[in-house]
């Protein structure tokens, strides 16, 4: 199905609500993109597991709704700033109708596992 019949409300870093309308099986990555979504350097590896900005905290009763989470989504997720018990990284996150009307919180800063890479590198 390709209907926006789901809905996403995400607190920016600002403390401003945006709201999404979702398609089912759709990521949280590729809502924030596909709606221009101005969430300052989200989603800066594309969903290819190689950053960690896309580290969004959900509430309790949500997390506990998510798909399992892999070991390659853990040890990325590791890296992620201000990490708490129900963090997840949002690229691999898809929406389920379960998961309709959800709130999700973008962490107030954010660390790019890759830049981090790319500056050790060049040392
Ligand atoms: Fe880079 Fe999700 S967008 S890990």
């Amino acid at each position: 199905t390709s209907e926006e019949n789901l809905k996403v409300n995400f607190i920016n870093r600002d403390g401003e609500t945006l709201t999404a309308t979702a398609k089912e099986g759709e990521s949280l990555l590729e809502l924030v993109i596909r709606h221009h979504l101005s969430i300052d350097g989200f989603g800066a590896c594309e969903g290819t597991l190689a950053c960690s900005t896309c580290h969004l905290i959900f509430d309790q009763k949500t997390f506990d709704q998510l798909s399992p989470i892999t070991d390659e989504e853990m040890d990325m997720l590791d890296l992620a700033f201000g990490l708490t018990k129900t963090s997840r990284l949002g690229c691999q996150i898809c929406m389920t109708k379960a998961l309709d009307g959800i709130t999700v919180r973008v962490p107030k800063d954010l660390s790019d596992a890759r830049r981090d890479q790319v500056e050790q590198q060049s040392k």
